[in-house]
């Protein structure tokens, strides 16, 4: 990992101990002490994507889990290594293969990259697939270049970009996402928000820009309690602002433009 402005940039690929290790061990302790699971699964080629969500399904504790995250972030090891989010094909087939390994009643959320031209496009091909949702955004490709040695400071030479520095990318996507909702261009579905959430104000930007929940990553290495403090913080900013639901605030900024655009 190595540090950067107002952020971090990491390459520790997906550690885990695997998805049966997983299935079996952590999903049925997390079961046992009640906790609501949504899952994120990856993958390296689209079948797999699906193997992993059978996985899952055949646990013993898949009843904890309440939804699953697709993260399409991934390099596309059949096809010369594109990233599935970055090719409404990939990503949609990724979507559908996944989809149907699930119960209708688990959710999916395909988890977005902002590293494209235009996300709306990767958005409608993941909800047109079967995405029940979408969440936004993974981490932006970046690279530290460690002046001392003149050579990449991170192993994998290039790194995800994370934190306060990405708000306002995030800020953008969910927008932009909301936004085609709105005016019809794609269906409408709930947007989970991340990316450099670091304060109830912070969650509150995403939230009027669309997002009907909030994730935080990057802050909980400083604070680990920061997802519980960021929904204290939030609920008062909401509560001084006036708004009797959480749900009124949900992309409300689209309904306060300025009018001298
Ligand atoms: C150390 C680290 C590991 C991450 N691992 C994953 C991962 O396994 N899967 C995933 O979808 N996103 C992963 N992310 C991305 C975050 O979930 C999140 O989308 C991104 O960091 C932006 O949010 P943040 O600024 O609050 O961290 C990781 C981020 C960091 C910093």
């Amino acid at each position: 990992m190595a540090e950067t402005p107002s952020g971090m940039l990491n390459s520790i690929g997906l550690q885990g101990p695997g998805v049966n290790d997983f299935a079996q061990n952590d999903l049925v302790w997390l079961k046992s002490v009640g906790a609501r699971v949504l899952a994120s699964i990856a993958g390296n080629t689209a079948g797999e994507y699906a193997d992993v969500a059978a996985v899952l399904r055949a646990s013993p504790a898949f009843d904890a889990v309440v939804g699953i995250e697709v993260n399409i972030s991934c390099p596309n090891v059949a096809n010369r290594g594109l990233v599935f989010a970055c090719d409404p094909l990939s990503a949609a087939k990724v979507i559908a293969l996944v989809r149907e390994k699930l119960p209708r009643d688990i959710p999916i959320f395909a988890k977005l990259s902002p590293d494209v031209t235009d996300i709306v496009e990767i958005a409608r091909a993941c909800v047109n697939a079967g995405a029940d949702g979408l969440t936004m955004i993974n981490t932006l490709l970046g690279m530290v270049i460690d002046t001392d040695l003149l050579r990449p400071q991170v192993a994998g030479v290039t790194g995800g970009l994370s934190g306060p520095a990405i708000r306002p990318v995030a800020v953008r996507a969910i927008w932009q996402v909301r936004a085609a909702m709105l005016e019809g261009r794609i269906p409408t579905v709930p947007i989970i928000g991340v990316g450099g959430v670091r304060t109830g104000d912070d969650a509150l930007q995403l939230v009027a820009a669309g997002a009907s929940a909030i994730q935080v990553g990057t802050a909980t290495f400083n604070d680990p309690s920061a997802p519980i403090r960021v929904n204290a913080e939030l609920a008062a900013a909401l509560q001084d602002k006036g708004f009797a639901r959480f749900s009124d605030a949900v992309g409300i900024a689209h309904t306060r433009l300025d009018p001298r655009r």
